[in-house]
């Protein structure tokens, strides 16, 4: 088991409880981290519920009972004495620079010499969050996609620093991670930028979400009617997966990203609005939609909309081949069809390049259309796209 016997998993939210069972179905001791005794034990509470469920499907491995993997479960809400035993550290915290460091600075001086850390972030640069820690060739990422349990994809991040042995080690851990659904897939993230590969390859599309927002709203379309136009084609279209995914944590994206990759990256008045009153989508119960009468409610109700007519799923998939070229452009991933693979494991809905190879012609035409539209500059095709030459790159 690749000499890691117990895993520290630091932040007991949904991203958090998620990483826990499947450390926990992986065979490791786990210890559920958080600031407050309440959050660890609402953490701990959701992974007993999920790992139950695993086992009346007989998903544990064979011989252990609920019971058995659940006495490998520990709580503390002290991080430096937790850490002390461990040789993993896994975070999920809030995407807050500063808070992040200071998690990883602790780790380190309170970790075993060998202790590794792992950082589950969205965006954030891993290089920066490990910089000031004492020893940041320890430090990599390890970013899982909502819900950990059931989405195929972990991206393993090499920061500037990483040590050989740290980003190996890494990825065998996640090889270890259990999924409900399908095989584990690893991405390899081999340069240390916002978003990694998934995400960075649908940022864009928040731009143009953003805009098709304001549109719905300037021209009086309710929401359902905005989803309605991806045709049933997307296992979640944009507004229901803006509520699923948390619209903080899509604010803090959007930011990040309007400082580090382009201004156009403004997030939307809606949104900031939204955050304000404390609607965050599904996990406050409202958001884009209310969701107290459970998902099917919502799907249902995109079923019977109307579509505003306000997105084609082959723009979205125009200005994720734009990003997509960016990622291979900067050296972020080793080649296209890793990209189209991960957004798969990671979204359930395929990537661009496979579309892409046959349509960059007039994908290119889409983007510069949207350019002139919208005049969000960030659309504008680059010239590893209109060239077609991504083709010829290694797959
Ligand atoms: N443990 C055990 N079982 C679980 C479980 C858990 N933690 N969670 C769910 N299950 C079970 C459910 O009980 C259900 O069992 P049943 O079939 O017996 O009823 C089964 O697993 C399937 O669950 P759902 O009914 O919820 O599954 P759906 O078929 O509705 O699919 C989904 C759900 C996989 C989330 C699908 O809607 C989807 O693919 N959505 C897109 C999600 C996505 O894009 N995620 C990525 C977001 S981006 C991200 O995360 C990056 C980050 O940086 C922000």
């Amino acid at each position: 088991m690749v000499d890691v016997k117990k895993i520290a998993v630091v932040g007991s939210g949904l991203m958090g409880s998620g990483i826990g069972q499947v450390a926990l179905m992986g065979g490791y001791d786990v210890v559920m981290v958080d600031i407050k005794q309440e959050f660890v034990d609402k953490g701990v509470a959701n992974i007993e519920e999920g790992i139950k469920k695993s086992a009346e499907k007989g998903k544990l491995a064979e011989g252990q009972s609920a019971t058995d993997v659940m006495a490998r479960c520990y709580k503390s809400i002290d991080l430096a004495s937790a850490v002390a035993d461990c040789d993993f550290v896994i975070e999920a915290v809030v995407e807050k620079m500063d808070v992040k460091k200071d998690v990883c600075k602790t780790v380190i001086e309170n970790g075993p010499d060998h202790i590794i850390y792992a950082s589950n972030t969205s965006t954030m640069s891993i290089t920066e969050i490990g910089k000031d820690s004492g020893a940041p060739d320890r430090v990599c990422g390890m970013h899982f996609f909502n819900p950990p349990p059931l989405m195929r994809l972990i991206e393993v991040i090499r920061s500037e620093n990483t040590s050989d042995e740290t980003f190996e080690k890494a990825k065998a851990v996640a090889e270890t991670f259990p999924c409900l659904r399908g095989d584990r897939y690893i991405a390899p993230v081999l340069k240390d930028a916002p978003g990694f590969i998934v995400n960075r390859m649908n940022a864009p599309v928040q731009i143009f979400m953003s805009w098709c927002f304001q549109q719905a709203a300037k021209k009086g379309y309710d929401w359902a009617q905005l989803d309605a136009d991806a045709g049933g084609k997307m296992p979640m279209p944009p507004c229901m997966l803006s509520d699923y995914v948390g619209l903080d944590t899509m604010l803090h994206t959007m930011n990040y990203y309007k400082e580090t990759l382009s201004e156009d990256f403004e997030p939307p008045e809606i949104i900031v609005e939204m955050v304000d009153e404390g609607n965050l989508g599904a996990k406050t119960g409202k958001g884009f939609y209310d969701w107290s009468q459970g998902r099917n409610a919502i799907k249902s109700k995109i079923k019977e909309a109307e579509p505003a007519g306000l997105f084609k799923l082959t723009t979205t998939f125009a200005i994720m081949l734009n990003e997509g070229c960016r990622v291979l452009d900067e050296g972020i991933a080793s080649g296209y069809k890793i990209i189209d693979d991960a957004n798969m494991a990671g979204m359930n809905a395929p990537g661009p390049f496979g579309w892409g190879k046959r349509n960059y012609e007039d994908a290119a035409k889409t983007l510069n259309e949207l350019a002139d539209k919208t005049g969000k500059e960030y659309f504008r095709p680059i010239e590893l796209l209109k060239s077609g030459k991504f083709t010829k790159m290694r797959k």
